[in-house]
């Protein structure tokens, strides 16, 4: 395989936080130009992933990985300097808090070009024409309005937007957008979701799109993976995935989606018990305490599946 071709690929990926695991042997591959859903609980690990993938893991925890290919570098062979320069080149990032995000009482034309003149080594007035131009993509009419608008005086879809717009300011091969749509009212969640197809379709922009809605994901994803306790259990194509899920993790997530309207993001819905902090090294199943089909073997090994394409680490066939 050629992961270059591959706009993330990621080889038995663990993290660590002293002896405590909190993501194991994770292994993932998002192709050039698609948008790949990451789905999962609360504490699963898929920020920590995904900042794996960008340089940003927090300074206390480890990393290990055989491999980590980002927008068709491997990171694992170049220095801190390389990668910094390599992520802020090629790689939008819309963090889960994007609140916090945009600094409040900044005016936006004073903090959405800093990536692009820092990265690009550009100047103020170009970084501006960008930023309108790309304003107006994400649907501002009135982009020299926005500029001079402080963050805290627009609404959350419009925060939103321009988050998306300044992922876009460095013309990135991939965006990854953590949760963009949480804390979006119905309307507001569809017609970012919406941006984010379009951009995927029209700038050939891979996304990674990480979020615990199944129902948005399974619209709007190519491939998906499902995490649990810091592992993936099931991934491939999104259709596949969901016509014929293996893992009972995923059928019992995909039994629990209200509807296939796109709803207002919530926690998900009970599945009885709770996801481990702790144990994630663990050799057996992590779901064994919560699975309505675990057997004896589940608490030694799970065993791994991959049928074009379609992996899950289950002992049941
Ligand atoms: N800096 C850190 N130090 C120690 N543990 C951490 C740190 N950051 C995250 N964790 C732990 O790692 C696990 C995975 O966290 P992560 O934020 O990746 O989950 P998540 O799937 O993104 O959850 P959510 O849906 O709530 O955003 C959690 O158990 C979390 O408590
Ligand atoms: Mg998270």
């Amino acid at each position: 395989m050629n992961e270059n071709n591959d706009t993330v690929f990621v080889k038995n990926l663990s993290i660590k936080d002293g002896d405590k695991t909190l993501v194991s042997d994770l292994s993932m591959k998002i192709e050039k130009g698609e948008i790949f859903g990451l789905v999962g609980e609360s504490g699963s690990g898929k920020t920590l992933t995904a900042k794996s993938v960008i340089n940003l893991l927090p300074d206390n925890l480890q990393l290990t990985a055989d491999e980590i290919v980002t927008a068709g570098k491997s990171l694992l062979k170049i220095s801190e300097n390389e990668r910094r320069r390599h992520v802020g080149n090629n790689v939008g990032y819309i963090p889960q808090n994007t609140v916090y995000y945009l600094h409040p009482m900044i005016k936006i034309k004073n903090q959405i070009g800093d990536g692009y003149i820092y990265h690009k080594k550009k100047g103020k007035d170009e970084a501006l024409r960008k930023a309108s131009m790309l304003l107006n993509k994400v649907g501002f009419d009135n982009p020299e309005n926005i500029l001079n608008f402080y963050p805290w005086q627009l609404s959350g879809g419009m925060r939103q937007r321009v988050n998306i717009a300044m992922a876009l300011m460095n013309d990135p091969k991939l965006i990854i957008a953590d949760e963009p749509t949480t804390a979006l009212d119905s309307t507001v969640q569809r017609q970012v979701m919406e941006l984010f197809s379009q951009i995927n379709s029209e700038l050939g922009i891979s996304i990674l799109l990480i979020s615990h809605n199944l129902g948005l994901v399974r619209h709007y994803s190519n491939s998906l993976a499902v995490m649990y306790a810091g592992q993936i259990v099931e991934s491939g194509y999104t259709k596949e995935v969901f016509s014929n899920p293996k893992h009972p993790y995923t059928q019992l997530l995909i039994k629990i989606i209200p509807s296939l309207k796109i709803k207002k993001s919530e926690p998900l819905q009970e599945i009885p018990g709770y996801v481990q902090d702790s144990g994630r090294d663990a050799s057996g199943c992590l779901f064994i305490e919560r699975c309505p089909y675990a057997m004896e073997i589940c608490s030694k090994y799970a065993e791994e599946h991959e049928d074009k394409g379609h992996y899950y680490k289950c002992n049941l066939k």
